[in-house]
């Protein structure tokens, strides 16, 4: 059976709705709480058991790349101090265990544009696609493992979708399905940024896919779409009408980090899970709320 192997990690995009923050560091290097985007995106990977990442990135985003060489001066100073604890924390996915290919996106010309710079690097076969900025809080082993035991049973492209609220339809890739169980079902139809009265439903693409070759294909005929930006959901509209496409409403919580106040939120809700936060931040939340 054919397994996947490679995770594309779009990371190229401007990230202005950040912005002055993401004038110097990239959109995916902001912590929430004490880790980075980009590193809760690759340890969800590495949890499925990917270990190849391909990154489609900028020239001047370089410090995402750095955040996984070795720190062979910090991991000394942290070994002979005893802080066994960080040393795991910044050991966990250091070269040895991973490999990462960096791909450059001369032009943010969009999503569908960033996984196609990647075509050389996956060859012919499924494949992965993260977006670091939906951080997804699944409290097991992650959306992405959930998304392969799928895969594993249907051998199909599979979208991670969200049910979401009808006014928000124009912000999301949408899709229209006929159910195959409690979560799973066949596109019927896929569009980008519909308006309420024009969506033909209310679940949201996220950014979760793992993806068939074939899009590839699709993806070098795709022209500007939505927002002037060559949009991967244009390519994966023309692949529903040549293999079945699945859409998967996983489960966990999904915090959309590429808005403010996703961001926040993620923030907000980690730093409660955080055992050694977990007290004071709780009790300073209710005492600021008056709870
Ligand atoms: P977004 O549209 O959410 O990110 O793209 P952005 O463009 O960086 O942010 P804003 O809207 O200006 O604030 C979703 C993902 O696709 C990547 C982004 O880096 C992000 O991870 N992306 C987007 C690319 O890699 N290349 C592109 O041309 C566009």
């Amino acid at each position: 059976m054919r397994k996947i192997h490679k995770a594309i990690l779009p990371v190229a995009g401007l990230g202005t709705r950040f912005l002055p923050a993401t004038k110097v560091i990239p959109k995916e290097m902001l912590p929430v709480v004490d880790k980075p985007l980009i590193q809760y995106a690759l340890e969800e990977a590495v949890n499925a058991d990917i270990k190849e990442f391909i990154f489609i990135t900028r020239h001047d985003k370089g410090s995402i790349e750095n955040h996984f060489h070795k720190a062979i001066e910090l991991e000394k100073e942290l070994s002979t101090s005893g802080k066994q604890h960080l040393l795991d924390s910044i050991n966990i996915l250091s070269s040895d265990n991973i490999s990462i290919q960096s791909v450059i996106q001369e032009k943010p010309l969009g999503l569908g544009h960033a996984v196609l710079c990647a075509k050389e690097a996956i060859g012919d076969e499924y494949f992965a696609v993260i977006l670091p900025d939906d951080l997804i809080n699944d409290g097991n082993r992650g959306c992405l493992r959930q998304m392969i035991n799928v895969y594993e049973q249907r051998h199909n492209s599979i979208i991670a979708v969200e049910n979401i609220s009808p006014d928000d339809t124009d912000k999301y890739g949408i899709v229209s399905i006929d159910a195959m169980d409690r979560s799973t079902g066949r596109i019927l139809n896929i569009v980008e940024k519909p308006k309420p009265e024009e969506a033909p439903s209310t679940l949201a693409v996220v950014g979760r896919y793992i993806l068939s070759p074939q899009i590839f294909t699709f993806l070098e005929q795709t022209e500007k779409g939505a927002g002037g930006e060559i949009q991967l959901t244009d390519a994966i509209s023309m692949l529903l009408n040549h293999e079945q496409v699945l859409a998967y409403e996983f489960e966990g919580k999904r915090y959309d980090c590429g808005s403010k106040l996703g961001y926040l939120q993620a923030n907000v809700e980690y730093g409660l899970k955080d055992p050694e936060l977990n007290k004071e931040f709780s009790d300073y939340l209710s005492k600021l709320t008056g709870n």
